[in-house]
């Protein structure tokens, strides 16, 4: 199956605040829901606004030809979508960017790590590796037990950790201080990481992973424009030896997900 854009208007078919100020939407599009993968994203207009907002896909079901995105309501453009009901049609581009590849390496157990607006993409990794016939660990950080979206969910296809800032549930601590303790106490031997949320866990995580000789994707979340590699505004550095000459990828087209230790933090 090529590469291929859809920009068009698609149904809302089902919509959950499953809690305060947090949404999934569910849509019909056979096409999008054929070629979405963990990783992918797409980008909404708000009718009130000019600029697309990127969501990434939280899950896809060809046979039912739909799939879900999960938001935050945080600024204009998601209050809009949290006005929006059943049955509205909204315009979207879609399926936009790269995917999560699949560890080459049999043996390695994936980890995947994140937080808030890092859980959808996170679920649909784990329901797709679940899928593959490989279980994994998920940890999902928050400041408190409000913001652990999904987490119900996520425990029927994958070994669940969770961690608070607060101590309101799970570990105390943030998500990578409990990947430390994991790795210490052997619950997990053989990491490989996917990761998505805040830069400031990311460069903790990076650390850790480069201490201990862990491989892994980052997925991340800079601000866009267009979403398919014409505006440049999404555009991130990349990690080079060369210090003299500054090289960036645009995270919309190259991206969002890249090597853990290839783009500047
Ligand atoms: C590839 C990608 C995937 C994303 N996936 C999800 C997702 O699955 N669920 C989800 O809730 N959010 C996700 N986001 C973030 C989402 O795009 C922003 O929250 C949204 O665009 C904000 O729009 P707004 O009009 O409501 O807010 P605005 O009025 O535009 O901004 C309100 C606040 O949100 C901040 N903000 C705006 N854009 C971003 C951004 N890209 N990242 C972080 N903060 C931002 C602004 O700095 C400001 O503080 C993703 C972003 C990217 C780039
Ligand atoms: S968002 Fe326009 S080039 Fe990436």
């Amino acid at each position: 199956m090529g590469f291929k854009r859809y920009s068009c208007d698609v149904e809302i078919i089902d919509i959950k605040e499953i809690c305060k100020n947090v949404f999934t939407f569910e849509m019909f599009h056979k096409e999008i829901a054929l070629r979405a993968r963990a990783g992918m994203f797409l980008s909404l207009l708000p009718n009130t606004e000019t600029l697309r907002r990127p969501l990434a896909f939280m899950d896809a079901d060809p046979e039912k030809s739909t799939f879900k995105v999960l938001f935050s309501v945080v600024g204009k453009g998601t209050k809009h979508f949290s006005s929006l009901r059943v049955g509205d049609k909204i315009s979207i581009n879609a399926p936009l960017g790269n995917m999560f590849l699949m560890p080459k390496d049999k043996d390695v157990e994936p980890v995947l790590l994140g937080g808030g607006s890092g859980i959808p993409p996170l679920y649909f990794l784990a329901k797709t590796l679940n899928n593959t016939g490989k279980k994994s660990n998920v940890i999902l950080g928050a400041r408190n037990c409000e913001t652990l979206f999904l987490k119900e969910d996520i425990k029927k296809f994958a070994n669940l950790y969770l961690s608070t800032d607060d101590g309101s549930e799970g570990f105390y601590g943030n998500s990578v201080e409990l990947l430390k303790k994991l790795i210490a106490d052997k619950s997990i031997k053989n990491p490989f990481i996917y990761a998505c949320g805040p830069s400031p866990m990311l460069r903790a995580l990076r650390t850790l992973m480069l201490e201990n000789n862990i491989n892994g994707y980052f997925s991340f979340e800079s601000v866009m424009g267009c979403g398919f590699g014409m505006c440049q505004a999404c555009a991130v550095e990349r990690n080079t030896t060369n210090d003299n000459k500054k090289e960036y990828a645009l995270c919309c087209i190259n991206g969002p997900v890249f090597n853990f230790n290839d783009i500047k933090l």
